[in-house]
C-alpha cells in the first residue's frame, strides 16, 4: 500500500499518482482491482450518489457510512476520506473531533479537507501531530461554492494566484501528505507542482501535476449527464446500463423472462393436495 514516503518518492521518480474516487464497496473494489494509487471517498458523493445540487448537505454521518463501506472494498488501496461542509470550521476541539471519529470509524489512510484559512491549517498540523496524515485541497474547493461565486477555475488573477502559492506552501508547511488543486490553470498548477515537495493531485490542473484523480461517475459516465470540461470518460454507462435495464423491463412484460434455466422446481407429487 502507498505511504506517505513512497508518494514523495514518486513524485521525485516522475511516476504520476493515479487516483479516484468511490463511494461504496464495489466501486471500491472495481478501483482497487484497477490498480488505482489512491481512491478518495469524496463528498462529491453528496451529488453523484444522493442526489444533492452540492456537497453541503453532506455529513459526518454519511462520508462514516461511505467511508466503512469503501474500505471493506479496497483493503489493500490507500483511502482518503473528505471531512464534509463545516466539520472542521467552528472550533479546533470540534475539528479534532470530527476528524477522528471519521478516521477511525472508516479505517481509512488519511483525511482531506479544502481550503488554508488559519483554522485549517491548524487541524492539519494536530491532526497530523496525533498520527492521522491529511491531505489538502486547493483552486475550486467545492465546499465553499457560493463564496466563490460559483463552479468556475480559480487563481486566474495575478492576486489570486499568488494567493494560492502561499496556500500551499503553508499546507505544505502544516504537515499535509498531498495536495488537490482542482480548476487551476495549468502553468499555476505546473508552478505549484515544482514549489512543493509533497505531490500534487490534478483535477481540471493540467498534466503537470504529480497525480490525477477524477469522480467515479465521471469517468464511467454513470448516472450524470453533463461532463465538465476536464472529465475524460471512458465508458459509457448510461448506455449500457439504460439498454440493459429497458430489456429486462420488456421481457418481464412479454414473458420472455424467467426462462427454465432460472427456475427451481420440484416432482408434482410433493405438491399438497388442496381440495375444493
Ligand atoms: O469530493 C471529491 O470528489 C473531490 C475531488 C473532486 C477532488 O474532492
Ligand atoms: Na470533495
Amino acid at each position: 500500500m502507498l505511504n506517505r514516503s513512497k508518494m514523495m518518492k514518486m513524485k521525485q521518480e516522475n511516476e504520476k499518482i493515479a487516483m479516484i474516487t468511490a463511494y461504496d464497496f464495489p466501486s471500491a473494489k472495481l478501483a482497487e482491482a484497477a490498480d488505482v494509487d489512491m481512491i478518495l471517498v469524496g463528498d462529491s458523493l453528496g451529488m453523484v450518489v444522493l442526489g444533492y445540487d452540492s456537497t453541503i448537505p453532506v455529513t459526518v454521518e454519511d462520508m462514516i457510512h461511505h467511508g466503512k463501506a469503501v474500505t471493506r472494498g479496497a483493503k489493500d488501496t490507500f483511502v482518503v476520506v473528505d471531512m464534509p461542509f463545516m466539520s472542521y470550521h467552528v472550533s479546533i476541539e470540534d475539528a479534532l473531533r470530527n476528524g477522528m471519529e471519521i478516521y477511525q470509524k472508516t479505517n481509512a489512510q488519511a483525511l482531506k479537507l479544502e481550503g488554508a484559512g488559519e483554522l485549517v491549517l491548524e487541524t492539519i498540523s494536530r491532526l497530523t501531530e496525533g498520527g492521522i496524515p491529511v491531505v489538502g485541497h486547493l483552486g475550486l474547493t467545492p465546499q465553499s461554492v457560493n463564496v466563490l461565486g460559483g463552479y468556475k477555475v480559480q487563481g486566474k488573477s495575478k492576486e489570486t494566484a499568488t494567493q494560492m502559492i502561499q496556500d500551499a506552501l503553508a499546507i505544505e508547511k502544516s504537515g499535509a501528505i498531498a495536495l488537490v488543486l482542482e480548476c487551476v490553470p495549468r502553468e499555476l498548477a505546473d508552478m505549484i507542482s515544482q514549489r512543493l515537495s509533497i505531490p500534487t493531485i490534478g483535477i481540471g490542473a493540467g498534466a503537470g501535476c504529480d497525480g490525477q484523480v477524477l469522480v467515479y461517475h465521471d469517468v464511467l459516465k454513470y448516472g450524470v449527464e453533463r461532463l465538465p470540461k476536464f472529465v475524460k470518460p471512458y465508458l459509457d454507462n448510461n448506455e449500457e446500463i439504460q439498454s440493459a435495464l429497458s430489456t429486462y423491463v420488456q421481457e418481464v412484460k412479454q414473458q420472455a423472462f424467467p426462462e427454465e434455466q432460472h427456475t427451481f422446481t420440484i416432482d408434482k407429487h410433493l405438491l399438497p393436495d388442496i381440495k375444493g
